[in-house]
């Protein structure tokens, strides 16, 4: 459907799919379709209020192009249509490509439900097989991705290497790169990108277990292809040079494939929004999920896990609970775990995780911190301030106690939410180059600097006028690079 200047002539009253807007700067009005119960932006363009500009003027307000639609953090505001995941925030609800996640997490393992994520169906027994043997045959990484990582410092953190580690991977990739292929590369071959989704997938639990054994000191074992994915992967961080044969307990194995697939997809959240629009720029898939890990890495993100651990321990007892919410009504702490940007109502992945947590604790023992995370969790839901924000435990609140009993490192957690979410990336980037618009995501911004003004020599700045609000001038210090000798690691 169009979108329509309304005009005295052209009165008729608008069709019931649509939105009238009036600019009651010009009295304008726009009848803008609504499709999908969303509006285009670009219909904000014909509310100009000015006509295209002379050549020696500046219009920083750049009124000759409409309205722009001003959404920081993007709290409305979306850039896709995807088929991939949905989620009813009010409701607390979940699913992928139209199966809930409760019934994903009871009955799928985690490279079914990637398959489902990537290719939108659940596999048949013959593509279940074909899929398996290739990830699991392509989890193997070359020497000189393996010299990268150790050449690093035992003590970096997991996610600084799985970050240099999948851009390392794209180095040694040249036939997977449309900076030299060809920038179609994704878009015409879809057998490139069906083998280089199955290499990036087989390789990300390698790639993890090798961030492990590098701060244990430990060499990296071979993958066994054949091991399922979750069960390869406890083997290759676990096992030791004596037990060739080691088999990760089967309780441990379904309770981190049951977290890998509540963890391989959540809809256009920070990382996925970035490996598309990384992606978008037809980058290859391996510095895209370099990125993508990035935005992960974060404490408001997949670092969230991490995150509360520290919290908990930090807050030490049960009695120290109310002391610490106290904190966070200030605005002085924020409690790790808790909100989210869609769900208003208790995020059903956490549900499902409390569950899994048992399963973990008869395995491994009792996680002590257990104690203080539910009275953490207690307290927090009978206070007015969470409760009238609609503030609930999200994905993380739990998962790190699970990891910590399963004997992780702190700093691995969220290294066990990058590898699952890898899935989730690559369905959202092959989505967009399958069936996206094929343009580069660019945003606009509203610009509220200075207007035009001409260079002023250094001997006269002293007397350019500096507005209130201005934060160009700085009182630099002399900032010290700080002798590593003595410094405690
Ligand atoms: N602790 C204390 N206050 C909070 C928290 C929290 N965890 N989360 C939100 N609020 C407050 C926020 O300060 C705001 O208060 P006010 O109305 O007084 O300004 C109000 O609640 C509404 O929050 P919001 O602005 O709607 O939150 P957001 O959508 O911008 O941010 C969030 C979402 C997840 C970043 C945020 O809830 C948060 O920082 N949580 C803690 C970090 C965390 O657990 N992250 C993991 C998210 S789930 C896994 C994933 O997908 O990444």
């Amino acid at each position: 459907m169009a979108i329509t200047t309304m005009t005295q002539t052209t009165m008729k009253p608008p069709p019931k799919e649509s939105v009238t807007i009036t600019d009651n700067r010009t009295g304008k009005t726009i009848i803008v379709p609504i499709t999908n119960n969303s509006i285009p932006a670009v219909a904000f363009k014909a509310l100009k209020t000015t006509p295209a500009i002379s050549s020696d003027s500046i219009d920083t307000d750049d009124t000759a192009n409409g309205i722009r639609v001003f959404d920081p953090a993007f709290l409305n505001t979306a850039a896709i249509s995807s088929k991939i995941t949905f989620i009813d925030g009010d409701r607390g609800f979940l699913m992928h490509r139209g199966y809930p996640i409760e019934q994903l997490a009871e009955k799928s393992d985690f490279l079914e439900t990637a398959y489902l994520l990537i290719y939108g169906r659940l596999p048949d027994k013959k593509q279940d097989s074909t899929w398996r043997y290739e990830v699991m045959h392509h989890t193997e990484i070359s020497e000189d991705v393996k010299k990268v990582i150790g050449s690093m410092r035992y003590d970096s953190h997991p996610m600084s290497v799985f970050i240099s580690a999948f851009a390392a991977l794209g180095a040694f990739a040249p036939e997977a790169n449309p900076a030299l292929q060809g920038r179609n590369l994704y878009i015409q071959n879809k057998d490139v990108m069906n083998k280089n989704i199955i290499r990036i997938l087989g390789k990300a639990g390698t790639v993890a277990a090798a961030s492990m054994r590098l701060r244990m000191n430990r060499p990296l074992i071979p993958p066994r292809a054949d091991y399922s994915y979750c069960e390869n992967l406890l083997y290759m961080m676990d096992s030791q040079s004596e037990a060739e044969n080691y088999r990760p307990d089967p309780r441990l194995v379904r309770a981190l494939d049951i977290l890998f697939i509540l963890h391989a997809d959540h809809e256009m959240n920070c990382s996925t929004a970035t490996m598309t629009h990384v992606g978008s720029s037809l980058v290859d898939p391996y510095s895209a999920i370099a990125a993508s890990a990035a935005a992960l890495y974060g404490p408001l993100h997949g670092g969230a896990n991490e995150a509360v651990i520290r919290m908990v321990e930090k807050i030490g007892t049960v009695d120290n609970v109310l002391p610490f919410l106290e904190k966070v009504k200030a605005k002085k702490e924020l409690l790790f775990g808790f909100g989210h940007r869609v769900y208003r109502n208790t995020d059903p992945r956490s549900k499902i995780i409390r569950e899994v947590a048992e399963t973990v604790f008869e395995a491994c023992g009792r996680e002590p911190l257990i104690e203080v995370a539910t009275a953490l969790r207690d307290a927090a839901l009978k206070d007015d301030f969470f409760v009238s924000r609609r503030l609930y435990p999200n994905v993380d609140f739990w998962s790190g106690l699970i990891y910590k009993a399963l004997g992780f490192p702190l700093d691995f957690f969220p290294i066990l939410f990058a590898v699952p979410r890898v899935a989730g990336w690559l369905a959202h980037w092959k989505q967009m180059l399958d069936h996206g618009n094929g343009k580069i995501w660019r945003p606009r911004q509203v610009y509220v600097g200075e207007g035009l003004r001409d260079y002023v020599p250094i001997e006269k700045r002293a007397e350019i006028e500096v507005s209130k609000d201005q934060d160009g001038v700085l009182e630099l210090p002399h900032y010290q690079t700080k002798r590593r000798l003595g410094a405690k690691l």
